[in-house]
């Protein structure tokens, strides 16, 4: 795969570049100098000198949407000169990627308006909340100087709640002991079976042997003479903590049967922290999640970005693309450019009046909007901490409210935000349909069965989102029945001089990466197109 990726860079930039952007990459191809990682080989900005070195004129293009895409294909255009502007409808940067603070006010499509009150310091990431290791967006953190810091998706210390399974129901779990007996039992189970002899047809002798020892450390169990047994650990946690002198502890019990373990599900909940986007470690900007968007509109030029600005129709034209719209003063304007980048969400443009065709129409209506509803619930105390003991992380439950995050700032300090909801679909629509207050009574009334009464008397400010009802955005993400199908391919293909952008048109949907590194295709759709004609 690397080499076919070093390939592909190879002949884009034998393409589009010359000069020294075309030795260094054909020399990496040849193995004679050193090649950067896959990902930053592959796409390569437009550069300034392609321009001077070509005798080019610099194009205009004109960017729908202030998102991580609108501003990532602004950024990246910008780099080699291209006269970029952005309209965006809403006053922020930033779209998905935004963070709540004391004073943020949303109204919501349904125009009920919340003002947050959160205290100084204290903020929720409504929108994306986690970066992975492998995402593209931490490139652009350090590119633009946005500090990070960890953000903790798993912690051992959380705990699982399921209060409608068939064994252990409604006893909030710590994940290290929903662990320990889970693993325990398997293991169990697996060196008795190997040992008898069940697994022969698979195995050889020695096998049989590495494989029980490795069980017998995977799962903490007992050796051959006491049947493999698992009968506890210290892994599972302790009621009495181990201190000084002669206090040795007490492990936590009793532990359940292997039937209740099993009919618990909690091992069901394992595979979310396997998962290639949401594996430890993770990363959060500093001081919120916004940080990303606030650096590019600044690295683009803020004179350059127009808020308030509603886009009322998009017109390809023979030479070039129009895009007319209604300004903060509800003016209606009309600017040109040589292309217009349609970065907004596919529901949202597929009520824009456009020339592109029916199909177009068709295909932007095509992708499913997903309901997404968080809610941020300000403590004046963080007692997960202090009577808790978890730092960070989530406790996943089958609550409507689905997940309560525990923030991965501020530790230690006199007050704390939690997520008190992080639901999709069903979920998500039987809290926004609730008034605010209600939704938070709705999502406290869950809370206080994990955490007991303090989950409602220490709360002090709450700030519901639901994204689907948020004006211009209208979902927490999309999905696509297809994304081989006919839809997916015209609106990856620019419509004229019109160009689509976002997470939806990428294999990363409702992750910023995807925002980016779709943003990059169309840059470099884009250049390729201007460096050939
Ligand atoms: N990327 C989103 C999340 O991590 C879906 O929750």
């Amino acid at each position: 795969m690397a080499v076919e990726a070093s390939r592909r860079g190879f002949l884009r930039s034998v393409g589009i570049a010359g000069g020294a952007g075309m030795l260094y990459s054909a020399m990496g191809a040849l193995g004679l100098a050193p090649v950067p990682e896959v990902s930053a080989e592959e796409y390569r900005a437009p550069r300034s000198g392609d321009f001077a070195l070509s005798g080019r004129s610099r194009k205009k293009v004109l960017v729908l949407g202030g998102g991580i895409a609108g501003l990532a294909t602004a950024y990246e255009l910008g780099k080699a000169g291209y006269d970029c502007r952005i309209l965006e409808a809403k006053d922020r940067p930033g779209g998905r990627n935004w963070t709540v603070r004391g004073g943020t006010t949303l109204t919501d499509l349904d125009g009920r308006t919340q003002k947050a009150s959160f205290s100084k310091g204290q903020y929720m990431n409504a929108g994306p909340a986690r970066l992975p290791q492998s995402h593209v967006t931490l490139e652009y953190c350090r590119e633009l100087g946005v500090p990070l810091e960890v953000f903790t998706n798993q912690n051992a210390n959380a705990y699982i709640y399921q209060e409608n399974s068939a064994a252990l129901a409604g006893k909030p779990m710590r994940w290290r002991t929903a662990k320990a007996d889970v693993y325990g039992y398997v293991s169990e189970l697996l060196a008795k079976a190997t040992d008898r002899g069940s697994l022969d047809k698979e195995l050889t002798a020695t096998d049989k042997e590495r494989l029980i020892a490795f069980l017998q450390n995977f799962g903490a169990i007992k050796g051959k003479a006491d049947g493999f047994a698992y009968t506890g650990s210290d892994r599972r946690g302790y009621s009495v903590e181990p201190g000084a002198a002669f206090e040795e502890g007490t492990v936590l019990g009793p532990v359940p049967s292997l039937s209740d373990v099993v009919a618990s599900g909690v091992g069901q909940r394992f595979s979310f922290e396997f998962g290639y986007d949401q594996a430890m470690l993770m990363f959060q900007p500093v001081g919120g999640m916004d940080a990303i968007p606030y650096a590019l509109a600044k690295a683009v030029g803020q004179d350059r970005i127009t808020y308030g600005a509603k886009a009322l129709e998009v017109k390809n034209l023979q030479d070039g693309a129009e895009v007319t719209y209604q300004d903060a003063d509800g003016r209606t304007r009309t600017q040109r450019a040589d292309f217009v980048v349609a970065a907004i969400p596919p529901m949202v443009m597929a009520r824009v009046k456009h020339n592109l065709g029916a199909d177009v129409t068709a295909a932007l209506k095509y992708p499913t909007a997903v309901p997404v509803g968080k809610v941020g619930l300000e403590y004046g105390s963080r007692w997960w901490e202090t009577d808790e003991h978890i730092y960070g992380g989530i406790t996943p439950t089958d609550m409507d409210l689905s997940t309560i995050w525990y923030p991965s700032y501020g530790y230690q300090g006199r007050r704390g935000t939690l997520i008190g909801y992080y639901n999709f679909g069903a979920n998500a629509v039987a809290y926004s349909d609730l008034p605010h207050a209600q939704r938070v009574e709705r999502a406290v009334s869950r809370g206080v069965k994990i955490h007991g009464e303090k989950y409602r008397s220490e709360l002090e400010h709450a700030f519901s989102v639901a994204w689907h009802r948020t004006p211009y955005i209208e979902a927490g993400w999309v999905g696509w029945t297809s994304q081989t199908g006919p839809e997916y391919q015209l609106l990856n293909k620019p419509a004229g001089h019109v160009y689509f952008a976002g997470d939806w048109l990428s294999h990363v949907i409702a992750w910023q990466h995807g925002a980016f590194t779709s943003a990059r295709k169309v840059v470099t759709d884009i250049h390729e197109r201007v460096m050939a004609a």
